[in-house]
């Protein structure tokens, strides 16, 4: 058994008031550039971070999915300002776009040529990760997600010299985030959690993490949901919960959740934490005959109480699905997606890279059925 985590982390509310101090106590860098993308900028947030990075050089072009042409763009201005650290502030999109620049920043070609593992011959810039949303766990993962945009396929880029040297973890940076955007998010880092415990490459010490994960962003998500200005309880553990559902999911791998939703992503731009609790108590549901055990722990950790453990089984998928009704996910009929594409998503999420970790085996016909399912 392995476990990997590299990352120094820095964990607590009013964390981000330290980054001068960080800065210049772990990352020594002269010319540090910083990777965002509009919404942080709007919100307000990137004021608080770049006042104490005077005159520092800001891409804020990070659209969601990030694309390759945007980020070999980029790359071309950086290999002409020669930085020696890239920021990434913002959810899972600047945080992947930024170990991609980190890559691209000391390696010749495109964002393609570097697809897989440790295709990378010089190692990235040192890279600090500054996450401002509760789904992403880019914090503490080697992956960067970005989208070939000529393939149309969401392109992971890993190794272990694309951990990030530092993050910097404050949940009081998601206080002003969006309703929407807090259950998008922390379902997502929910699906990480579930994903990470129920797949095939789960280790003791994942396990660990996923389930306390599970517990702290059940506890939290709603609470958050409702009042997350006010409720500094809710988004310290939602934000706890996230990144260590990446410590887990990072350490092992996600399942076929992340194989629909990463392929809807690449192929119609949907936002990946929606994709994702659109997708979930359905990929559950598929999955229960193979591992009611582990199911009905994840209930019992969760509270519930049930005679045997196929009811409690029952009961945690139940509640997931009625969860994201509360929180107004939005069902896979609004995402305007005709029958026709089915076939083409199943197709992809069958190729996936993590197909092979699910519990279950899938084909490309048990995707289709999966699908037909959330439709109805
Ligand atoms: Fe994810």
């Amino acid at each position: 058994m392995q476990f990997h985590m590299p990352v120094k982390l820095y964990f607590g509310p009013g964390e981000i008031q330290n980054l001068t101090r960080i800065l210049a106590q772990d990352l020594k860098a002269n010319v540090p550039i910083l990777v965002t993308d509009k919404g942080i900028a709007a919100s307000g947030i990137l004021e608080i971070v770049t006042q104490m990075l005077p005159g520092i050089r800001v891409f804020d072009t990070i659209e969601a999915n990030p694309k390759s042409d945007t980020i070999n763009e980029i790359a071309r201005e950086l290999r002409q300002i020669k930085p020696d650290l890239v920021i990434g502030l913002g959810g899972g999109s600047p945080l992947d776009a930024g170990k991609a620049l980190a890559l691209l920043a000391t390696n010749d070609g495109p964002i393609e040529a570097f697809e897989g593992r440790e295709k990378y011959i010089h190692d990235p810039l040192p890279f600090l990760a500054i996450p401002t949303t509760c789904g992403t766990g880019s914090e503490v993962t080697w992956v960067s997600v970005i989208t070939d945009v000529t393939r149309k396929f969401k392109m992971s880029i890993k190794g272990p010299k694309l951990y990030p040297t530092v993050s910097i973890v404050d949940p009081d940076l998601i206080k002003t985030l969006p309703k929407s955007i807090i259950a998008s998010t922390g379902l997502d880092a929910l699906t990480h959690a579930v994903e990470a415990y129920l797949s095939k490459p789960a280790t003791l010490v994942t396990d660990t993490n996923a389930l306390a994960a599970v517990q702290l962003i059940l506890g939290s998500v709603e609470d958050a949901f409702f009042d997350i200005e006010k409720n500094s309880r809710a988004r310290e553990k939602l934000m706890y919960g996230s990144t260590i559902a990446g410590f887990a999911f990072g350490n092992s791998d996600v399942t076929a959740v992340h194989c629909i939703s990463e392929s809807i992503g690449a192929l119609y731009d949907v936002p990946h934490g929606v994709a994702n609790s659109i997708f979930l108590p359905h990929v559950l549901a598929y999955n229960l005959p193979a591992c009611v055990e582990k199911f009905a722990t994840l209930s019992r950790k969760t509270g519930f109480i049930a005679k045997d453990d196929a009811m409690a089984a029952q009961l945690f998928i139940s509640h997931i699905a009625d969860l994201s009704k509360r929180l107004g996910i939005p069902v896979f009929k609004d995402l305007n997606i005709g029958r026709d594409q089915f076939e083409t998503i199943a197709n992809m999420s069958f190729l996936n890279n993590s197909n092979g970790s699910n519990p279950r085996p899938l084909e490309a016909k048990d995707y289709l059925k999966i699908l037909e399912n959330a439709f109805k």
